[in-house]
């Protein structure tokens, strides 16, 4: 506790607004609280800063009596391993006994069945079922099951899109966009950038096989200029054989910090093979490794297999930084189509479509 700063703030006035805006709950909608480990006068400040009173009136929130099991209003359970609780009338097993009648016994004692992670007891009735998502969240398995557990299901209802934390939606009026894809997305781009998204150089591609069933997978941009947007990979990969067969792809961005998605859509063409070679032999020598590694999307006999061709790989690329890769091809999609998407807050999305006509583009108007 000495090392804390400011004893009128507690660490609850970052992570309460974060939590019950994950949770889709308002503070006002609270039925039961639970402070963990709090003494008397952060049990104060935690209230506050939780947004179950205003900062300041921690006090006389608590002598009004809110925190009184039984009529309160806001039962709180202030427990914890070494703090007991704080404010007599509110602590122990408040929670238990809110939700279930009685308890008799504090979290500590061992016997308390109460809600708290970490307290070794009996379960929520009616018992979940062993390894359910609620067992490893409420009941008595441990400290290693507190908070979020691996159930996919629980996982994927905790997250959100667009987080406020991380993501700010910037307003896009699409009458005030360029008249051809290339400048927008070049402007796009570098707001990425500059909002801090990480790895805003990668993308979907998407290929058809020769039945014209789908194929996806990630891959790097090394360019964009009015000849396309271009990547690179080998010719004898599964997409090079897809893009062989049928030289047409799509591609997909997606900044979340900025929430905003582009999509391209057109013919494929390869780059002369010079310029191919010109492009890996401008990267990393890590770049040139792995690709003299080769045989990519061929099937793998070990991964000891690997490590003695990628060891040889990067032997002759630290030797050799201008050995050619024959099948390392550089792509460049030329979109028919292109879409800008920003995510808006309250679902407006605002999608704003180009597609080419002879020279030049038209623009239109998505439905979100
Ligand atoms: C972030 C990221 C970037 C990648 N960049 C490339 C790339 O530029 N070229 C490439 O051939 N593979 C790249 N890959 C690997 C591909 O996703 C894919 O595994 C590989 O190209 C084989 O795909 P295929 O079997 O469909 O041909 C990248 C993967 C990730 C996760």
């Amino acid at each position: 506790m000495s090392g804390w700063p400011d004893f009128t703030v507690s660490p609850a006035a970052v992570s309460g607004p974060r939590a019950f805006r994950r949770a889709g709950v308002r503070p006002e909608e609270t039925d039961l609280a639970e402070l963990y480990d709090t003494f008397t006068c952060m049990t104060l400040v935690t209230l506050e800063d939780l947004g179950f009173c205003a900062k300041g009136e921690g006090g006389a929130f608590v002598e009004k009596g809110r925190l009184r099991v039984g009529g309160g209003g806001l039962p709180v359970n202030t427990d914890g391993a070494a703090c007991p609780p704080s404010i007599p009338e509110s602590g122990g097993c408040s929670c238990w006994r809110k939700r279930y009648g009685s308890c008799g016994a504090s979290a500590d004692s061992g016997r308390c069945a109460g809600p708290t992670a970490h307290c070794p007891g009996r379960p929520w009735p009616p018992a979940p079922a062993a390894g359910s998502a609620r067992r490893g969240r409420w009941c008595g398995a441990g400290r290693e099951n507190r908070g979020m557990g691996t159930d996919l299901h629980e996982l994927l209802r905790s997250l959100r899109v667009w987080d406020p934390e991380v993501t700010e939606l910037p307003a896009f009026d699409p009458a005030g966009a360029p008249g051809e894809p290339l400048a927008l997305f070049t402007r796009w781009f570098a707001e990425a950038v500059a909002a801090g998204q990480t790895e805003p150089h990668t993308m979907s591609l998407a290929t058809a096989d020769a039945d014209g069933l789908p194929d996806v997978r990630i891959v790097t941009l090394h360019g964009a200029d009015a000849g396309g947007w271009a990547f690179a990979t080998h010719a004898h990969s599964r997409k090079g054989a897809q893009l062989a067969r049928r030289p047409y792809a799509a591609l997909a961005f997606y900044w979340p910090v900025l929430g905003r998605q582009v999509r391209l859509r057109g013919p494929v063409e390869q780059a002369p093979a010079e310029e191919a070679q010109a492009d890996l032999h401008a990267r990393s020598t890590a770049a040139l490794a792995a690709a003299l590694t080769g045989r990519q999307s061929g099937v793998l006999g070990s991964l000891e297999e690997l490590a003695r061709a990628s060891e040889a790989a990067w032997e002759r690329a630290e030797r050799e930084p201008d050995t050619p890769v024959e099948s390392w091809t550089l792509y460049r999609l030329r979109p028919d189509e292109a879409e800008f998407f920003q995510g808006e807050e309250r679902r407006r999305h605002v999608r704003l479509r180009y597609r080419r006509t002879g020279e030049g583009w038209s623009r239109e108007l998505l439905w979100p």
